[in-house]
């Protein structure tokens, strides 16, 4: 009898052990990346150039500025020209010796841009970064806003990065720029998080083929930019936060990742709440966004 219970406790004894050591290993994942050193000099290789899309505003402007920062030059894109010519302007003056080219196209009426000026460049970085969110009832969006959101957070990405491929330098970096809305879809967004769950799965499907690429997916939490305009607080950083946050994962060997830990975190956390309670609350929050005067 004495010998069944001395089993026992050494049974629960390993099983503690071993749930321990499990603990441990998941912690130790969890923090890792967000305390590496980021390896993004890899990419700094003589006059390398970084292509950012949507960098007119918010985050894509933001890592267009931080990468300026970092020694690359810099390949603009946006939709609006007095906006491009204002974002050059701003890098060149504080970073004189950047080289900015900007590419203007409206990607929500064409996924296929012209790279005519930029396809002979030593690109090391491509950011997927622009994107759409208009939130809405499905019934209440029109047909072609519904296209012009796929068009431009969906096929814009996909076919720049398949027409770039072939030109990147043997050493590269693709960042796409996703959602925590393509995890976790809010209501009143489902063409917006059907996009962004796209984005994902793209990227970890182009991480697990490319070879010398090194691809990661940003779930993005909120971010105060252009289209969220919600003050800035620890768990809404500013876009420039959120690119040095973004700056300091690369080469943490992750294929997809929240950037900016304290977004992991409220996951985290969020996700322990039973479902019912998370829906009811989403939905009311989405509800009064959705009733703010735009
Ligand atoms: N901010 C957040 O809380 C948050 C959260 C999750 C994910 N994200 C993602 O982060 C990315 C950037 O969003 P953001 O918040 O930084 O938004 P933003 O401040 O509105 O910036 C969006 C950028 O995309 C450009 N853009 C929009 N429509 C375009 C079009 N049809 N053709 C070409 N460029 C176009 C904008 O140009 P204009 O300057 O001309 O408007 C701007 O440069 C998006 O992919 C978004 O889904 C953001």
């Amino acid at each position: 009898m004495q010998k069944k219970s001395e089993m026992g406790n050494h049974i629960v004894f390993i099983i503690g052990v071993l749930c321990s050591i499990w603990l441990l290993y998941r912690l130790v994942k969890f923090i890792y990346p967000y305390i590496h050193r980021s390896n993004l000099k890899k990419y700094l290789v003589t006059d390398a150039y970084a292509v950012i899309t949507g960098a007119t505003d918010g985050i894509g402007k933001a890592i267009a500025i931080a990468l300026a920062n970092n020694g690359f030059n810099i390949v603009i894109h946006g939709r609006n020209p007095d906006k491009l010519q204002a974002v050059e302007t701003e890098i060149k003056a504080s970073y004189p010796e950047c080289n900015v080219i900007c590419l203007l196209h409206d990607a929500s009426k064409s996924s296929q841009m012209n790279l005519d000026g930029i396809e002979h460049l030593p690109i090391t970085v491509l950011v997927n970064n622009a994107g759409v969110g208009p939130i809405n009832e499905l019934a209440k969006f029109s047909g072609n806003q519904i296209d012009e959101a796929i068009t431009l957070n969906t096929a814009f990405p996909s076919q720049l990065t398949r027409s770039l491929l072939p030109h990147l330098s043997k050493q590269s970096l693709i960042l796409n720029v996703s959602s925590y809305a393509g995890l976790f879809p809010p209501p009143y967004l489902a063409v917006y998080a059907g996009t962004k769950a796209y984005n994902n799965a793209f990227s970890i499907s182009l991480a697990r083929e490319l070879e010398n690429t090194e691809v990661i997916s940003l779930i993005t939490g909120s971010v105060n930019t252009g289209s969220n305009t919600k003050p800035v607080t620890f768990m809404r950083p500013g876009a420039a936060t959120y690119a040095k946050h973004v700056l300091a994962i690369v080469g943490c060997g992750r294929k997809s990742i929240m950037p900016y830990w304290p977004h992991a975190i409220q996951t985290f956390l969020i996700s322990l709440l039973p479902e019912k309670m998370i829906d009811n609350a989403i939905k009311k929050a989405m509800q009064k966004e959705l009733s703010r005067p735009s």
